[in-house]
């Protein structure tokens, strides 16, 4: 372009003395212009993101090229004002991350905010600094209840919430791409993850992200990587072989880096095999940059970076969140040598490149008004498709003319619970209910956001909901503090409810997996006051349930989001006709757990069950789990048939029938067990579809099955590969009810 209006210039017959500063200029331009193609060739050779990709790349490099040491060191640390309250730098929002922008170049401020279950707030962690014009957002579901749908769609809308609301408040990041594979069901942080397996967690978060990027936003991948537990996540060190890595634990980030190009991936706090995250040249450099070609930033979590050199010469591109590492220090080791100019600029380039790329720069966010309704509507569809029916043994749906119901539970005439921790969202009219968990720590704020380490409770509320659900019905609640109460309740009821809940949080792990305050007791006498008795969870882990056995039904609702409670009441009546899929599975002892179910470790943690993770253990063990991977019933019948397998492996055929009486949706799923020399767990999840049917309806489908879900890493070549030889397909239900089953053979 520049070239072009030089040539018009001179066209013009204008007198080449009087042209000379502007041709001089323009000249040098000519020059940048043709650095900036360079340096964007570069920051696009390794597979970055497509043609406007390319563009954002040629702009950034631009920019970098007329910045100042100043500005471009300015560029890689971030500001949290959240709890450390830097706001002397004037415009930034109360987010745990703040770069102001270079007004002579352009570039705007840039706010971060977290938002992996809905735009968090952190008010509650500082002093009254620069309060958000909309500090309250939409509280979804958990993202490990996303992940129960296997809807890629609705992630998909999920990430666009994200990016309206987080852009409403005047953020333009977000740091809300939350994976990590479930190792250990007793996570804290289990509930923001995606599950246990590589190919459904990647798969959802990629569309996640997608959404939000779509959305004029940069969000961030996290934690990369090996950070399965909050136990000492500071200074633990995972213990991993490069198989396992690449195959699970490294395998859902590759995939969502892949297809959905993220403008950032956060590393982590943890150490991997002995180098910290965010200073490990293999996992940062080679796998990450290398490997997979990300073409975006690298920002370290918050407090997580541990040196200057080493981490930027290892591919850290952003120290969070204040400037220990990368201010002056890194100025002076630019200036020393010791980090090249030239790094520096690509850090520079990488985020200035991600913001361009996802419009950020030429559609920046506006504050304005939330459109609640909105947002309710996307939570209450997330929250009717992700509750799982584990058991029923046909006391659900509930009847409309059924005459009394007890409702039983904490806080069930109040609220519906939220996982605690920096993804904390506060909801309009802030929370129903807010609890201390730990009596030694100050007591919890309630204005103008509560702590983001205490129990929050929403206001949806169970009683209302069911009531209003029930018109006809006598709907009598009790807290459950008193079992005998609750019981004799429930004896003078036609069905009992009981909300069970679990409340974790970001920071810390559980112990076990039983329930707290002696519910698995209330629940017992309940049931044994009423078989009637539906048993709901409100939990981010799976529970033990020793009264299995003596309850009618059992529903998995996580942590259900600002409409959780009208989604579960029109699933209690039959309105809606669950369809969740569990992304965990649930064990039925601590002790059957691929970690063993002790404490968790601190220093280093070895991942010594390898391959074996989640459904992958319980099949390679031979252990019955108490509901397994993929697991979730329906109100209906789904019948399969039919089952092809293309030849050459890459697709896979079969019919489904709704055999029952009513609408529903079926999660089909494929898994496949692949030959005995590949040395895998017996199987895997490779392809899945949610189907939605009529009752009596049939539908064929379809499902390709892209090789690399076939691959495994050869540990020897360093690569992945097809091992060939015989392998087993089975379509059906969950990973452990196989409706149909083909071999096939691999050369
Ligand atoms: C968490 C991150 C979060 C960051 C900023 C850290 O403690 O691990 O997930 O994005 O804080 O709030």
């Amino acid at each position: 372009m520049k070239a072009s209006m030089t040539r018009g210039l001179l066209a013009c017959g204008a007198s080449l003395a009087l042209l000379a500063p502007a041709l001089s200029a323009l000249a040098h331009d000519d020059a940048a212009a043709a650095g900036a193609e360079a340096s964007a060739d570069a920051h696009t050779a390794r597979g970055g993101p497509g043609q406007e990709g390319r563009a954002a790349a040629v702009r950034a490099a631009a920019l970098v090229a007329k910045m100042t040491l100043d500005e471009k060191i300015q560029m890689v640390h971030g500001w949290s004002v959240c709890g450390i309250g830097f706001t002397a730098l004037g415009s930034g929002l109360n987010g745990p991350g703040f770069i102001p922008g270079i007004p002579r170049l352009g570039i705007p401020d840039i706010n971060y905010t977290d938002g992996g279950a809905g735009i968090a707030d952190c008010s509650s962690q500082s002093l009254p600094f620069h309060p958000r014009a909309n500090p309250a957002a939409t509280a979804l579901p958990a993202p490990l209840a996303l992940a129960a749908t296997w809807d890629r769609h609705l992630a998909y809308d999920y990430g666009a919430l994200l990016a309206r609301e987080a852009r409403d408040q005047g953020f333009s990041m977000v740091l809300g791409g939350s994976i990590g594979l479930t190792r250990d069901p007793r996570a804290g942080r289990g509930f923001e993850f995606m599950g246990e397996d590589p190919l459904l967690s990647g798969e959802m978060v990629a569309s996640k992200i997608r959404g939000a990027q779509d959305g004029h936003v940069v969000i961030s991948l996290k934690h990369f990587a090996a950070n399965q537990q909050e136990t000492d996540r500071g200074t633990s060190n995972s213990v991993i072989d490069e198989r396992t890595l690449r195959e699970l634990y490294l395998r859902h980030f590759e995939i969502a880096v892949k297809q959905a190009q993220p403008g950032s991936v956060m590393c982590s706090y943890n150490k991997l095999n002995g180098d910290w995250a965010c200073e490990n040249d293999w996992l940062l450099n080679k796998v990450l940059k290398t490997d997979w070609g990300f073409a975006g930033f690298v920002q370290s979590d918050w407090g997580a970076t541990h040196s200057t050199v080493k981490a930027a010469l290892a591919g850290l591109d952003e120290e969070e969140y204040a400037p220990t590492y990368f201010g002056s220090a890194l100025k002076a080791a630019v200036t020393a040598g010791s980090v090249p100019m030239s790094r520096l600029d690509d850090m520079v380039q990488r985020k200035l490149q991600a913001f361009i790329a996802s419009g950020v720069f030429d559609h920046p966010a506006q504050v304005q008004p939330i459109d609640f309704t909105a947002g309710a509507a996307l939570a209450q569809k997330v929250a009717s498709e992700s509750t799982v029916l584990l058991k029923n043994n046909g006391v659900l749906p509930l009847s409309r003319s059924v005459a009394r119901v007890a409702l039983i539970g904490r806080y069930a005439d109040r609220g519906m619970l939220t996982g605690g921790g920096s993804s904390q969202v506060i909801s309009p009219g802030g929370p129903a209910v807010v609890i201390n968990p730990d009596p030694a720590k100050p007591p919890c704020p309630t204005q103008p956001g509560p702590g983001n380490w205490c129990e929050i409770w929403l206001r949806s509320v169970p009683l209302d909901a069911l009531r209003a659900a029930l018109p006809q019905s006598q709907v009598n609640f009790a807290d459950g503090s008193d079992p005998a109460a609750a019981a004799a309740l429930a004896a003078q009821s036609d069905v009992a409810i009981v909300l069970a809940d679990e409340w974790a949080t970001e920071g810390s792990d559980l112990a076990t997996l039983t329930l707290r305050r002696n519910q698995d007791a209330l629940i017992a006498a309940v049931a044994a006051a009423n078989p009637r008795t539906v048993v709901v969870l409100e939990s981010g882990n799976p529970m033990l349930m020793p009264w299995l056995g003596s309850v009618g039904a059992v529903l998995q609702n996580w942590y259900a989001g600002i409409r959780g409670a009208q989604a579960l009441a029109a699933i209690l009546v039959g309105d809606v006709n669950p369809s969740g899929k569990l992304p965990v599975t649930f064990p039925a002892q601590l002790a059957d757990l691929p970690t063993g179910g002790g404490a968790f470790l601190a220093g280093d943690v070895p991942y010594s069950e390898g391959l074996d993770v989640g459904y992958r253990w319980y099949d390679a063990k031979g252990i019955a789990p108490l509901f397994p991977f993929g697991h979730g019933l329906s109100y209906t019948h789904f019948d399969y048939s039919q089952m092809e397998v293309s030849a050459n492996g890459r697709s896979v055929r079969f019919r489904l029938r709704n055999s029952g009486g009513v609408a529903g949706a079926e999660v089909a799923q494929v898994y496949a067990g692949l030959p005995a020399t590949a040395g895998e767990p017996p199987k895997r999840l490779i392809a899945w579809k949610r189907v939605e049917l009529a009752p009596g309806e049939s539908r064929n489908v379809e499902l390709e099955i892209p090789r690399p879900n076939l691959a495994i890493w050869d540990s020897a070549s360093g690569a992945w590969k097809v091992e060939p030889g015989a392998y087993q397909v089975y379509v059906g239900s969950s990973s452990r009810d196989i409706r149909l089953q083909r071999s096939i053979v691999l050369r």
